[in-house]
């Protein structure tokens, strides 16, 4: 099954909104592509993204929150692209509890409905103006840097703290704040309240790039949707395995280097080494600077007037490292 994001205020209307907005936008003649740009839509994902876009739109502005939908759409659409080419660089077999695009459509014809969808993005971008479309693409083109940038650290047991925030920064919370701040700009919201949102919605971004890390080693796959594991199969060095690298005994790091130079990537081999790592508390430390970035983004906001819009994006927050429960 695909997550669903948890919250107390029902948000249903504007999940609607955006789901309908999705697939009359990727409507196109060719039948197979047709197919496979609903297939990745339709089959779920928490919308995260969109629904912060409408939701800081309405806090900025009292105009009709249809003025910033498409905007919102095209974000949803671009990373729902960015999911197809990561599968593929993963080589993840399950997205949104189904088999991932290339899986099931080949991987010649995955490649190029990530790039439709994100040709359809930048168009949508386009229609908002020159400002905002700049904006857009510059999401577009930060998430490309921070790929590449990972996959020149896969395997890199030295890799720093540092290289790891700079590589989620670009690949995950730069695009939240983007959207972020092009809903302020749409809003026709100063400089200073469009730079807040991005800064809130950047650091929310954060949290929730770590906390999907954490969530790659403890998370359920019923719960997520997709194999766990998946970093420490690619020799992706995320957070967590930093921390326990670092901090951990000889033993158990030498295990998780295994596993991770590809090694030892039977069950039991990735069992003990899951155990290392909640054992060597860096499951606990990441948790902890997720939970600061967190804080971070309620303190950008702290000259803001608390309105029930706010509180939303507030628990929107929160509820990114609620969903880890060990
Ligand atoms: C997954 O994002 C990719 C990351 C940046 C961690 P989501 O967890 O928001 O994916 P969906 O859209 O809900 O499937
Ligand atoms: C996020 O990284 C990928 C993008 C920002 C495109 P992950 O590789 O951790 O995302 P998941 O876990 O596959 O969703
Ligand atoms: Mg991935
Ligand atoms: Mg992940």
């Amino acid at each position: 099954m695909s997550e669903v994001l948890k919250i107390s205020v029902d948000l249903s209307g504007k999940l609607d909104l955006i789901n309908k907005r999705l697939a009359e936008v990727l409507k196109t003649d060719n039948e197979r592509l047709n197919e496979m740009s609903s297939y990745t839509i339709s089959s779920g994902g928490k919308r995260l993204r969109p629904l912060i876009i409408l939701l800081v739109y309405e806090l900025n502005t009292t105009k009709p929150v249809e003025n910033v939908l498409d905007l919102s759409v095209a974000y949803e659409i671009m990373h729902s692209a960015s999911l197809i080419h990561d599968d593929i660089i993963d080589e993840s077999e399950e997205r949104r509890g189904v088999p991932s695009l290339h899986k099931k459509y080949g991987l010649e014809d995955a490649i190029v409905t990530g790039d439709y969808l994100f040709s359809v993005a930048y168009r949508i971008g386009a229609s908002y103006g020159t400002d905002v479309s700049i904006v857009v693409a510059k999401a577009a083109q930060k998430l490309a840097e921070g790929q590449i940038e990972e996959s020149m650290n896969l395997g890199n047991f030295d890799i720093t703290e540092d290289t790891y925030f700079n590589i989620i920064t670009n690949k995950t919370a730069y695009f939240f704040g983007a959207g972020a701040k092009t809903a302020a700009m749409v809003a026709g919201s100063s400089q200073q309240d469009q730079d807040n949102m991005f800064t809130f919605a950047f650091n929310v971004g954060m949290a929730f790039q770590i906390a999907d890390d954490i969530l790659d080693i403890v998370g359920k796959e019923e719960n997520t949707g997709k194999p766990p594991f998946t970093d420490i199969k690619h020799s992706a060095l995320t957070l967590p395995m930093i921390y326990a690298l670092n901090h951990g005994d000889e033993a158990g790091k030498k295990l998780l280097k295994s596993v991770l130079k590809g090694k030892n990537v039977d069950q039991e081999s990735i069992k003990k080494a899951k155990q290392f790592l909640i054992d060597s508390g860096s499951v606990d430390y990441s948790l902890e600077k997720a939970k600061d970035f967190i804080d971070k983004a309620i303190e950008s906001e702290k000259t803001a007037k608390i309105s029930p819009n706010l509180q939303t994006l507030f628990e929107i927050a929160y509820s990114v490292i609620s969903r880890i429960r060990i």
